[in-house]
């Protein structure tokens, strides 16, 4: 949803201030898929700790206007699933949410016929579907390119199971697959599935409650096909955001004088915890917490690649590197999943950075380097909370502005971060 509300941050100057707990929401990323899984259900789901953000919004937009009926009370949300109205996924909303294209796989398995428009979402690169297509194909689904949408009927009105194979691990695409599965007739492989905690925890709820998916976490998924699935009785519950909590983190290390981030799994995390532990944070690392008490001195400057799970992730990327502007010497990223996600280090140059740039996977980063205050504008969710952190450290007023992109992930970003001792107020122009 577009809105003119701006982040008007008064930056710390440096000074490590920042305390208390911070409890981290469910995953975005997780939410999403489960939402969109209500598909495969001849009856009703019952999802909790759903967070409050304009993505979710987005989501349950699209189920209601597919027919899925939705109640909602707080985090809690109860779909009733029972009646499919169409096949047709909205363009305008779909426009919004790159989410909307896992859609496709449960609609078409179930209705045997799907149309869907190129998915929107972040500007962070390519973003192709050439990975669905294909293999929606390979399950027997005859695909028509139209000017404005995908039409995909499957042969004999019902999918086949394949054997998959997936050039790059896809998330969205191993979560489209998965469901497809559910719903196809015999078996389905996945070959070089992604491993992502999100994709495990929906496959163990569909599982629980009749899907037989065998293989989750590991590169080869296979799943049975069957009936429609039943939820009655069952709930899910949506794992923490490791992302959120990952940005948290990051805020204590470059922030915190002594600040724990509460109700997530720290396992899940330890890619980021590892490289913070190697340029010298001082961390407590509990059963479902992350408390952090300081760092050394002068922090050590660090070679970042993302990775697909469980390395590093390429949504803390550009938070890592605001933290990378204060660590001492050169510091490298190699951001290899997208290839659109390094601009917004010409904003933070603005702000004092010294960042350069190598090609669209690749950019040095010398530091330390302080930073100033400036009018920002969000270019999406992730970067926009990388804007958010380096406000937070530097000295002077930060404006940032598009924070519906920021909204779209981050539940109440500003009342949460004030709640730890940052100076930031939400307005509206
Ligand atoms: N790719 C293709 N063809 C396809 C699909 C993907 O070439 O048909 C490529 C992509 O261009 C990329 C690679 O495969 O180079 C992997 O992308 P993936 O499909 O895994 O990305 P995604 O599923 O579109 C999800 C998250 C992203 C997150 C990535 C990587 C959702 C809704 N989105 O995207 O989250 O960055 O996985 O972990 O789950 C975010 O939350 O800010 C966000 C962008």
């Amino acid at each position: 949803m577009e809105h003119n509300d701006k982040l008007v941050i008064e930056g710390l100057a440096g000074r490590r201030e920042l305390a208390g707990r911070i409890p981290v929401k469910g995953a975005k990323n997780a939410a999403l898929k489960a939402l969109a899984a209500g598909l495969l259900f001849r009856d009703s789901v019952h999802l909790t700790k759903v967070p409050e953000i304009d993505d979710v919004s987005r989501m349950v937009e699209l189920l209601e206007d597919l027919g899925v009926g939705v109640e909602r009370d707080g985090d809690v949300y109860q779909l009733q699933t029972d009646k499919i109205k169409h096949s047709s996924i909205c363009p305008k909303i779909s426009a919004h949410l790159r989410a909307s294209v896992v859609l496709a796989g449960p609609l078409l398995a179930r209705t045997g016929r799907v149309t869907f428009p190129h998915p929107g979402g972040c500007v962070i690169g390519k973003r192709p579907i050439d990975f669905f297509l294909e293999n929606f194909a390979k399950m027997g689904a005859t695909v028509k390119n139209g000017d404005a949408a995908y039409e995909l009927i499957a042969g004999g009105g019902k999918l086949k199971g394949a054997d998959l194979f997936f050039r790059l691990a896809s998330v969205t695409g191993t979560e489209t697959f998965m469901m497809a599965g559910v719903l196809a007739e015999g078996e389905t492989i996945i070959r070089n599935a992604a491993m992502e905690p999100e994709i495990v925890s929906l496959g163990e709820f569909l599982n629980q409650c009749g899907a037989q998916i065998a293989g989750l976490g590991t590169p080869t998924i296979t799943i049975q096909g069957g009936e429609l699935l039943t939820g009655a009785g069952q709930t899910y519950e949506t794992i923490a955001d490791r992302i959120e909590a990952g940005s948290f983190i990051i805020l204590g290390a470059l922030a915190g004088r002594d600040l724990t981030v509460t109700d997530f799994d720290p396992s899940l995390l330890e890619s980021l915890l590892h490289s913070l532990r190697l340029a010298g944070v001082q961390m407590e690392v509990g059963v479902d917490s992350v408390r952090i008490v300081g760092a050394q001195p002068a922090l050590t400057a660090l070679e970042i690649k993302t990775h697909e799970y469980p390395g590093f992730p390429t949504d803390l990327q550009a938070p890592m590197a605001v933290f990378l502007t204060q660590t001492v010497g050169q510091s490298y990223i190699f951001e290899t999943i997208f290839e659109g996600r390094l601009n917004y280090l010409e904003t933070l140059e603005r702000m004092g950075a010294k960042a350069r740039i190598i090609d669209v996977h690749r950019a040095f980063i010398d530091g330390p380097t302080p930073l100033a205050g400036k009018e920002v504008e969000s270019p999406d969710l992730r970067a926009g909370l990388a804007y958010v952190l380096a406000g937070i450290i530097a000295s002077g007023r930060t404006v940032v502005h598009n924070i519906h992109y920021i909204d779209r992930g981050y539940e109440s970003i500003d009342q949460r971060l004030a709640k730890v001792g940052v100076n930031i107020k939400r307005i509206n122009r």
